[in-house]
């Protein structure tokens, strides 16, 4: 009997199997109720003496072992039933979304790129600005209706005379390069600006500008027109016409709205221009003189332009959006639709 269990010994250590289903005979062989290891037990009651305490370590040992290589092998065999599935070479792949630029950043450095070219350096500065960058040294009178409450983000009332808030327009980094630089001064200025307004598809109370300064010597109002000209047609096409429409800014004088022709229809009237063939795309004048005694540049001696345009309405006119929200919902079936626009 001892013989016959260190051969099933072997056996089980012996032992492999290809699938599950041979597995399965083994077990049953070795652990069934009719198996090796039952007829032993069977036998086992029959023996007397000294030889009973060695034949029932034998069989325990050969049970244990048996226990163990089946759990070994199901194990080996199970992991190579997960593994083979997850390199199924047949199933479809699953592709990476790569992010893409949001459309405003896209306008944006163009807008930025064309006055590069034109030897304009950026500039930027604080969104937390306080009365005099915005609306002191930019000459608005100190009852100004754009410094009411309606229009304005106040974040600290005081100091009564300089309060705390969010620029309305980026002109106030205008003021702070003019503070600390003295002409020739050549610069674009990006940024985010706040206004209290209702939000709607066409008016929101955070948006884009780029604003421009020029001033040197002689600069003149045709300087003005020419350097808007060529942005217009490096922005919208070499056909596009240009429109200065007399205004009125506190801190320009002459002050004009630039117009440009609806690159839609090219002039001929359609419902993104409202059939007038123009669309309206920002500011612009020449700088007042007490706007540079503000920022102590001698305005005998110098001169200069100013203009200021909107980074969403640029968009809009190029991408034909017409809801404003949908620049700031982040709704990526808007964004991936900018993907070739890099
Ligand atoms: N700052 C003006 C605005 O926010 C735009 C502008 C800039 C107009 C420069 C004239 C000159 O609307």
């Amino acid at each position: 009997m001892v013989k016959r269990i260190e051969k099933l010994i072997a056996e089980v250590s012996a032992f492999t199997a290809d699938n599950v289903q041979q597995l399965e005979e083994f077990r049953v062989k070795l652990l069934g109720k009719k198996g090796d290891l039952s007829l032993l037990f069977e036998e086992f009651k029959q023996v007397e003496g000294e030889a009973k305490r060695e034949l029932g370590q034998k069989i325990n040992v050969l049970k244990s072992r048996a226990q163990a290589r089946i759990n070994e092998l199901r194990e080996a065999l199970d992991s190579r039933q997960v593994g083979a599935a997850a390199l199924d070479p047949s199933r479809p792949g699953t592709a990476d979304y790569v992010g893409t630029r949001h459309p405003l950043s896209v306008v944006r450095s163009e807008i930025l790129d064309i006055f590069k070219r034109l030897g304009f350096a950026v500039a930027e500065g604080p969104e937390v600005e306080d009365d005099r960058h915005v609306f002191a040294a930019l000459n608005f009178p100190p009852e100004h209706p754009a410094r009411d409450m309606q229009d304005t983000f106040f974040i600290d009332p005081q100091p009564a005379d300089n309060p705390a808030l969010l620029r309305t327009h980026t002109s106030s980094i205008q003021v702070r390069v003019m503070e600390r630089q003295q002409p020739p001064i050549r610069i674009v200025c990006p940024g985010r600006v706040f206004r209290n307004e209702a939000i709607s598809a066409r008016a929101h109370c955070m948006f884009h500008q780029v604003e421009g300064l020029y001033v040197d010597r002689n600069v003149s109002f045709a300087d003005l027109k020419q350097t808007l000209l060529y942005f217009a047609r490096e922005m919208f096409g070499a056909g596009v016409e240009i429109r200065l429409r007399p205004s009125y800014f506190p801190f320009t004088e002459p002050s004009a709205e630039l117009d440009v022709s609806c690159s839609i229809c090219g002039g001929k009237g359609c419902n993104i221009c409202k059939g007038t063939g123009w669309t309206e795309v920002g500011g612009c004048g020449m700088v007042h003189p007490n706007v540079f005694e503000s920022c102590h540049i001698d305005s005998a001696k110098y001169s200069g332009f100013a203009f200021g345009m909107g980074v969403e309405r640029m968009a809009m006119l190029k991408y034909q959006v017409r809801d404003l929200r949908s620049y700031f919902d982040n709704d990526v079936r808007f964004l991936r639709q900018f993907a070739a626009a890099v």
